[in-house]
C-alpha cells in the first residue's frame, strides 16, 4: 500500500493489518474445496500451536462467523446447562455486554461488579462463590477494553475451581498479544477473534474449549446458529462449516497466524506491544496527559487518558484534526470520566508511535490548550 495512504488505527479493533495478510484474501476459494478444508484445519491447529496446547490434547478450536460478540453468544448459550446458574464479573462494558448476552438467552445470571478502574478482586468472587455454591459457571473479561485494565486470570481461575465451577474468559483483546497459560488459570473455554491481536481481519470468532465441556454440551444450545457443539461436529466429521464460511477470512487468520508463528510467537508480539505501550506512556505523560489506570493494572493492548481539564479541549476536533493526518485515535467508553482512548495493538511499530506523539504535541501547541508539558 502506498505509505500516504496508510491509515494507523490506534483503536482495539479492527486494526492494521500487513500487506502479506491483505494480499491473501485475493483468492476466491470454494468452501469444499480440499485446500479451503485444509485452511481451516491449518487455523484450528495453528490457534492452538502459538498457545502452546497439543492439538491432541485437552482442547479444541471451534471457529464461529461473525464478530467476537456472536462467539461469546455462542459459548454462553452452549455451555451453560438448562437450570445452570452463571456468574459474570463485571469491571467495564464488555462484562456487562456477557450478562445482556445471558438476560437474553433467559439464564439465570448473577454479576458481581467492581469500579471500572478496579481489577476484579479474586477474594471478593471467592466470597461470593461461597454463597451461592450453586453458580455452576464463572465468566469474565482478560483486558477489559473499556478501560485497557488487566484481570488476575490465574487467582480467578484458581476461586473458580476451588468452588468447583467452570471458567469462561472474554480474551477478545488480549488473545495473541499477551500470553495466557491455561492450565494455570483452569480456562475451560476462552473466546477471542481474528482482528485483534492475531492481526487479521474481521468477520470471524473463535472459542478455545475443553473437547470434554463440548461433549457435554450436546442439545444444550439455545439457538440453531449458535450452537458450538453442532458446530464443532461439522468440523470434525467433514471439515467443513456447518454453514456459508467467510473463506477470504479464514485465508487471512491462515495467513496472519503464519507471520505470528514468523515474528516470534506470542512472547515477540507481546514484546512488541509492550514497547509500543512505554512509548505511549511516557510520551503522553511528558505531555501533560493523565492515564485512567494504574501503571501496574494497564494492558500493553488500549490505554485511556483523562481528557485536559482545560474547559476548551473537546475530543471531536482533536480526533478529527489527527484523523485528517491518517491517525486514528479512540473515544473513551469508561462510565463517569471524561476520556479517549489509544491502542498499542495491530501492525504498529515504533515509530507509528512516535509520530503518533509528535503529532499530538504539534495539536497542542497550535490550539494552545492547556497541559502542564514536562520536560
Ligand atoms: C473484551 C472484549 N470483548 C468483546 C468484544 C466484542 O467484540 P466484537 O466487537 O468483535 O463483537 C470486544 C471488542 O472490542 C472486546 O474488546
Amino acid at each position: 500500500m502506498p505509505k500516504s495512504e496508510r491509515k494507523c488505527l490506534f483503536t482495539p479493533g479492527p486494526l492494521n493489518t500487513s500487506d502479506a495478510v491483505r494480499q491473501s484474501m485475493l483468492l476466491d476459494k470454494g468452501s469444499r474445496e480440499p485446500a479451503f478444508i485444509q485452511s481451516v484445519k491449518n487455523v484450528r491447529q495453528n490457534i492452538l500451536k502459538i498457545t502452546d496446547l497439543d492439538p491432541d490434547g485437552l482442547y479444541t478450536v471451534v471457529p464461529m462467523q461473525g464478530s467476537g460478540t456472536f462467539s461469546i453468544e455462542a459459548a454462553i448459550g452452549t455451555f451453560t446447562a438448562k437450570n445452570a446458574k452463571l456468574l459474570i464479573l463485571v469491571n467495564g462494558a464488555y462484562g456487562r455486554r456477557m450478562v445482556s448476552i445471558a438476560e437474553h438467552l433467559d439464564i439465570d445470571v448473577q454479576s458481581l461488579e467492581f469500579e471500572e478502574t478496579e481489577a476484579i478482586c479474586p477474594l471478593k468472587v471467592a466470597a461470593h462463590l461461597k454463597l451461592y455454591p450453586d453458580i455452576s459457571l464463572v465468566a469474565t473479561v482478560h483486558c477489559e477494553t473499556t478501560t485497557g485494565i488487566m484481570n488476575p486470570l490465574e487467582k480467578l481461575g484458581a476461586v473458580t475451581a476451588a468452588a468447583d465451577a467452570l471458567f469462561m474468559v472474554d480474551a477478545m483483546s488480549s488473545f495473541g498479544g499477551i500470553k495466557i497459560d491455561f492450565s494455570k488459570c483452569r480456562i475451560d473455554c476462552l473466546v477471542s477473534s481474528a482482528n485483534k491481536c492475531l492481526e487479521s481481519v474481521p468477520g470471524l470468532g473463535f472459542v478455545i474449549a475443553k473437547k470434554t465441556l463440548l461433549q457435554s454440551a450436546q442439545g444444550q444450545a439455545r439457538s440453531l446458529s449458535f450452537d458450538l457443539h453442532a458446530q464443532w461436529q461439522g468440523l470434525e466429521n467433514s471439515g467443513q462449516f456447518r454453514f456459508t464460511p467467510p473463506t477470504h477470512v479464514i485465508l487471512a487468520l491462515e495467513k496472519a497466524l503464519e507471520t505470528l508463528t514468523q515474528e516470534g510467537g506470542i512472547e515477540a508480539r507481546s514484546e512488541r506491544y509492550h514497547n509500543n505501550r512505554r512509548i505511549l506512556l511516557s510520551g503522553m505523560t511528558r505531555l501533560g496527559f493523565r492515564p485512567v489506570i494504574e501503571d501496574s493494572l494497564q494492558s500493553p493492548v488500549i490505554a485511556t487518558f483523562h481528557q485536559p481539564e482545560d474547559p476548551r479541549f473537546e475530543f471531536t476536533p482533536f480526533y478529527q484534526w489527527l484523523a485528517e493526518r491518517n491517525l486514528i485515535i479512540y473515544p473513551g467508553k469508561v462510565s463517569r470520566i471524561d476520556s479517549f482512548r489509544i491502542g498499542t495493538i495491530g501492525d504498529l511499530q515504533a515509530q507509528d508511535f512516535h509520530h503518533l506523539l509528535e503529532s499530538i504535541e504539534k495539536y497542542l501547541k497550535l490550539t494552545g490548550f492547556d497541559l502542564p508539558l514536562k520536560n
